[in-house]
């Protein structure tokens, strides 16, 4: 990134930061959670025994490579967006013969090149081709194999963080980016008993509380800010109507921070909203992305807690 671009960057994020802290209900945008330190945290999440969405999500694409691999084509450039490890992405890469080009795409430019470089090593191959973006502003993919599929591998039911607002936006840009011609690979997490929801993002050890509260650390670092993190309690509630796990920061005593000049209030008791995961039934997923995809299979795990779905543009 050059220096300008740098300069660019910190002040759309102090603008996204001033935005939501001004609000009623003080928010942050998720995608800030992800430093080096937040993206290795988020890993520790995904071993974590409540947390069960990457291992159910891991068996689902085991159980099914060879059927997906069929279903993805003859030659495919993958493109994952928010790529973070790319833990789940491998099962495919060793797998399928079929793909010769990799994107993996994040936020997290450092910890997404060293990830890059490891693949490099493991799949001489394929051509890994790592952009550092952030996917919900304009972005322009690398050129390579003009001839292969466009697949967009999208798991982890991140699109669950999108509001419903956002997310129409989002899918117009995959759908976009694959061309008609494309597919779109989608880990989609699905409505369940609602205990086993708040264990998965309120778990014993507290790691979910320390990638939560992880989100100050990278504002204070990138924007020069001082917020205290120990002011701070993490909560994950569930929210029936919107049919969502909300992530909260809870303030533990009146204090103040001073972003941009302005000096912001938290009075105990508030809290800063910093990240949703909506779950779906398959009927509402289907028709939350009718505009733009039909959804040509579905696989389940056999709790039915998690799918991952085929989706072809309209
Ligand atoms: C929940 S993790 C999922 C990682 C991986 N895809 C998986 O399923 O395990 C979300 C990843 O998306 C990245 N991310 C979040 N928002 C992003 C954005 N707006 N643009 C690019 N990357 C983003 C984060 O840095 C993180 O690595």
């Amino acid at each position: 990134m050059t220096e300008t671009e740098l300069i660019l960057n910190k002040s759309s994020m102090l603008e996204e930061v001033k935005s939501g802290l001004f609000q009623q209900q003080k928010s942050l945008p998720s995608k800030f959670f992800y430093d080096e330190r937040g993206s290795k945290l988020f890993n520790d999440i995904t071993e974590l025994d409540e947390y069960y969405p990457t291992r159910t999500e891991r068996k689902i694409l085991e159980d099914n490579i060879e059927e997906i691999a069929k279903y993805l084509g003859k030659k495919v450039l993958l493109i994952e967006p928010g790529s973070g490890s790319s833990s789940k992405t491998k099962i495919l890469l060793s797998n399928m013969q079929n793909i010769c080009c990799y994107i993996p795409m994040d936020i997290s430019g450092d910890y997404l090149n060293k990830v890059a470089e490891q693949l490099r090593t493991e799949y001489p191959n394929i051509q890994i081709l790592p952009l550092s973006a952030d996917y919900t502003k304009p972005f322009d993919l690398p050129k390579s194999s003009p001839d292969a599929r466009k697949v967009v591998f999208y798991p982890g039911s991140t699109i669950g963080n999108f509001k419903m607002e956002k997310v129409q936006q989002f899918l117009k840009v995959i759908h976009d980016i694959i061309g008609k011609d494309g597919a779109f690979l989608i880990g989609v997490d699905l409505k369940k008993d609602i205990e086993v929801l708040k264990a998965a993002y309120n778990d014993s050890k507290s790691i979910t509380a320390e990638f939560n509260k992880n989100i100050l650390n990278h504002l204070n670092e990138e924007l020069g800010l001082s917020f205290n993190p120990n002011l701070f309690d993490h909560k994950a509630i569930w929210n029936e109507e919107k049919g969502r796990i909300e992530m909260h920061l809870f303030v533990k005593e009146d204090h103040s921070v001073t972003v941009d000049d302005k000096v912001i209030d938290f009075i105990k008791g508030e809290s800063i909203h910093t990240e949703n995961s909506h779950k779906y039934s398959l009927n509402e997923f289907a028709d939350m992305v009718s505009n733009w995809f039909d959804v040509k299979k579905v696989w389940t795990d056999e709790k039915d807690f998690f799918s991952l779905q085929y989706l072809e543009p309209k």
